[in-house]
């Protein structure tokens, strides 16, 4: 057997850090073939048809196949795995609810799409932003695929949580585990340190050790540094992020087919756990077990870590009730 996977917006930048790491294995494993589908717009054809002529060259041993379209029925036919990673980036002078029209616009038909040709098992992970909109948008569209199975990424702001307290702490990356993001993927979202831990010791007791003031390091220097690296990427690179994402794009959907040992994040429906409306794309701590994503219940919230959280859903309820009002949902 093989996985088929979907690649929407294949010929665009993270299109091309993905396809050849999925392609080598490093998604689904050595032990997985895989088929992929490039589905693009009309524009995006030759750099997707470029990738697939790179993708023989390479001759892997896990690649069955590779197609190349701009059809959506055809991109999703059997696809076992859809990441949509295609989106219309903001432009000069656009508004975010323009921004919102415009995907909506992309995320409604591909929905549809994929309630009409993908594999009964299809899971889709959205990554093109506003990602979790997107993701709300596509659950909507997709009639007779349970919601569960769209997800949002934001496994890119945990890594970039981890790998900010690692530093601060001067540990290695891999010491660092449970740092859930929780809400939006935007600058409203929460970073959350209350239950990390560093080799097995809380987080917060080890950076008391290092800064004067921990709350004042999280407020003004953690928090921001994570919420805003998205921007301090395209202000340096001149690019929005691009391996970083493809690589949480992989981690995420490897850890939804294989399982997690421990909390991960991700954008998922919400069933209303944590007075998240039922309905909304928020990321939550999560684990991954037999192949579905579930919310971690039962944590203690402070009222700080309660506000913020409810800052970044109230973002989320405004981008829903945006989308609302074009008569999309
Ligand atoms: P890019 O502009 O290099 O590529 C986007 C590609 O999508 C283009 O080739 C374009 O032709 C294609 N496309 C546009 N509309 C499409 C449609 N309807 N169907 C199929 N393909 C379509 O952009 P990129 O750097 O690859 O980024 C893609 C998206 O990922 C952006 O929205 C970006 O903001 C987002 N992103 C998300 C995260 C995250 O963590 N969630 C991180 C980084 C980037
Ligand atoms: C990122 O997090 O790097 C992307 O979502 C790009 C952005 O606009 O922040």
């Amino acid at each position: 057997m093989a996985t088929t996977i979907t690649i929407t917006g294949a010929g665009g930048q993270i299109g091309y850090a993905l396809l050849f790491r999925i392609a080598a294995g490093d998604m689904l494993g050595q032990d997985e073939k895989v088929r992929l589908r490039l589905l693009e717009i009309p524009q995006g054809l030759k750099a997707a048809e470029g990738a697939a002529l790179e993708l023989q060259d390479c001759a892997f041993d896990l690649l069955e196949s590779v197609e190349v379209t701009d059809d959506a029925a055809t991109g999703f036919d059997s696809c076992n795995l859809a990441l949509l990673v295609g989106a219309r980036p903001r432009g000069p002078g656009m508004e975010r609810a323009d921004l919102l029209a415009a995907n909506a616009g992309i995320f409604g038909p591909q929905g549809a799409a994929i309630a009409g040709s993908a594999a009964s098992d299809v899971r889709v992970t959205v990554v093109g932003n506003p990602a979790n909109t997107n993701a709300l948008i596509a659950a909507a569209s997709a009639d007779g695929i349970p919601p569960e199975r769209f997800t949002a990424l934001t496994r890119l702001d945990e890594n970039r949580a981890r790998a900010q307290l690692a530093a601060a702490l001067d540990a290695p990356v891999s010491a660092i585990r449970r740092v859930p993001i929780w809400g939006n993927h935007s600058a409203t979202q929460f970073p959350d340190v209350t239950h990390a831990t560093v080799d097995g010791r809380p987080v917060l007791e080890a950076l008391a050790e290092r800064v004067d003031d921990v709350e004042a390091w999280l407020e003004q220097t953690f928090i921001p540094r994570v919420a805003k690296r998205g921007a301090e990427i395209i202000e340096v690179r001149g690019s929005s992020s691009v391996a970083s994402a493809a690589n949480a794009t992989i981690e995420h959907t490897r850890d939804w087919v294989h399982g997690t040992d421990d909390w991960t994040s991700a954008g998922v429906v919400s069933n209303g756990e944590y007075g998240v409306p039922a309905g909304l794309v928020s990321s939550f701590p999560v684990r991954s077990v037999d192949g579905r994503w579930q919310i971690v219940e039962g944590l203690e919230l402070s009222a700080w870590a309660r506000g913020r959280i409810d800052a970044s859903v109230a973002e989320l309820v405004a981008e829903r009730d945006a989308v609302r009002a074009l008569g999309v949902l």
